[in-house]
């Protein structure tokens, strides 16, 4: 950590101005909270283990109106610290290992988001998001003052809603394998984009040895560009036209197994459909706009995207593949214009859907989001415990970062380099508390923060998958 840190746009302490009550009662969002400010953030001294001691020394006020998030006090001042709510839109990362309090980070930002109208979906692939709608039974130690008053405010304005892709008995979502080519047909890069993003997650299910993979690889884009360019949207009209490619389909003639291979592919991607849930079962078809939309009532909706009806890697990829597009789409028609933020994705253990190693179903729709969703709102964000096995591409597009208690040599050291690149030191990462982090922001060097406990209930065993079935449903948990 350098010597001088220079703190993220300082908050006012003052509880009847704070960061986010502030940013709440400016807020001109019509969704956005409209409880009377609370003191939420104004809470420990440097060093209080629970947080909840008022602050003697209250930061210099917000220099400027815009909503913010609160990521915690900072160490080295005590001064509450947050970020602006549309630094969000240019994403998000967090490095942090086993028990540093990562979950609780992504949850109270998920929820700190949702107070301020921003509605979020979440992916699960540990059973211990899905708890996002529940209440503490009793107030956490790590809560700060006002934070109960916070916590009933984000359960009653927010509808936490439980996906359960490929489990009937929850609440299930199938989904549209190809993306809306129609919105991207006027522009020559974008359909490039767009058909290079549905082949990569088609191509888990056209099962190409290895010796065809590249030349199937080749037949499946030109076979699904000319689709595309004719009008095509859905998977049946595809897989009909690959069963007997058309002449048109350019740049085959010197493929002589082109016509063999497509057919070929086509057979598996109409037993794909037959046998897996995800394309042709029963559910709510895959809509980021319902996704992201709350009911009447509401201010923001969280959709937790639960995986315990896709237990490989390979199905989860293929999935998140999909939701990524189809979000893509979905952000493109729909920008956040004037709102600070649009929406969040929020992706928990990235290195495993966007990995260093080699391409997964949904690296490409990744890092295209990545590079591209900032320009429409979304905001993007990343967790993981492994930053070496994380694609370079991602740290490299997320302008808040956070690094928390890492005890692998290999992951320190990958660690330490990406806050090099931030302008910080992690020095004694290996030694971080639980809810401590070093938090960079844009403009800013490093601060090491203490994070509040989640808004939500967090207890410490992860959900089963009964009680994960339980709240997709709506039923109690
Ligand atoms: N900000 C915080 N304030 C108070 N306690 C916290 C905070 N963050 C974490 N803790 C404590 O540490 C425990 C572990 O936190 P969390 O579940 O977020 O860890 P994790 O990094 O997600 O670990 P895991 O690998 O087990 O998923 C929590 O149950 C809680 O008791
Ligand atoms: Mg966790």
């Amino acid at each position: 950590m350098s010597p001088t840190p220079s703190p993220l746009p300082p908050t006012t302490g003052a509880p009847s101005s704070s960061t986010t009550g502030s940013a709440t009662t400016r807020n001109p969002d019509p969704r956005a909270p409209t409880t009377a400010p609370t003191a939420a953030h104004a809470g420990a001294a440097p060093g209080a283990d629970d947080g909840v001691v008022d602050d003697p020394h209250p930061g210099p006020a917000l220099t400027d109106d815009r909503p913010h998030v609160p990521t915690g006090r900072s160490e080295h001042s005590g001064r509450p610290v947050s970020v602006p709510l549309e630094t969000l839109r240019k994403h998000t990362v967090v490095f942090a290992g086993s028990g540093s309090g990562k979950t609780v980070l992504l949850r109270r930002l998920i929820e700190e988001c949702a107070l301020h109208g921003v509605s979020s979906i979440v992916l699960d692939p540990n059973n211990d998001l899905a708890r996002l709608g529940d209440a503490w039974p009793q107030p956490p130690s790590g809560w700060g003052p006002g934070d109960a008053d916070r916590a009933k405010d984000y359960l009653a304005g927010t509808e936490v809603v439980v996906w359960t892709p490929r489990k009937e008995r929850g609440r299930p979502l199938v989904l549209r394998p190809l993306p809306a080519f129609a919105d991207v047909l006027d522009d020559d890069e974008e359909l490039e984009l767009a058909v290079e993003a549905a082949v990569a997650g088609l191509l888990p299910r056209v099962k190409l040895t290895a010796a065809k993979a590249a030349i199937g690889t080749a037949v499946l884009k030109q076979a699904l560009g000319y689709f595309a360019q004719g009008g095509g949207t859905e998977l049946d009209d595809f897989v009909a036209m690959l069963a007997a490619l058309p002449e048109g389909v350019r740049g085959l003639e010197n493929i002589p197994t082109a016509r063999k291979l497509a057919a070929q592919m086509s057979e598996n991607l109409a037993a794909a459909m037959l046998v897996d849930p995800l394309f042709g079962g029963a559910g709510a078809p895959l809509d980021p706009g319902v996704l992201l939309t709350p009911s009447d009532g509401h201010r923001a909706r969280v959709s937790v995207i639960s995986f315990t009806g896709l237990p490989a890697d390979a199905q989860r990829q293929t999935f998140v593949n999909q939701l990524q597009m189809a979000l893509f789409a979905w952000i493109k028609k729909n920008p956040a214009g004037d709102r600070p933020l649009g929406g969040l994705l929020v992706m928990d253990e990235a290195q495993d859907f966007a990995p260093s190693g080699a391409a997964t179903a949904c690296t490409e729709s990744t890092l295209q989001l990545s590079a591209q969703a900032r320009k429409y709102g979304l905001g993007l964000m990343f967790a993981t415990q492994a930053p070496k096995g994380l694609h370079n591409r991602i740290p490299g597009n997320a302008t808040t970062q956070f690094f928390g208690l890492l005890n692998s040599g290999v992951q320190i050291g990958a660690a330490t380099e990406l806050a090099r690149r931030k302008g910080g030191r992690v020095d004694d990462i290996a030694r971080l508390g639980s809810g401590t982090f070093y938090a960079a922001s844009e403009g800013v060097g490093f601060e090491k923060v203490r994070m509040p406990m989640c808004l939500s209930h967090h207890p410490s065993s992860a959900l089963t998958q009964e009680e994960v079935l339980r709240r997709a449903r709506g039923e109690e948990g």
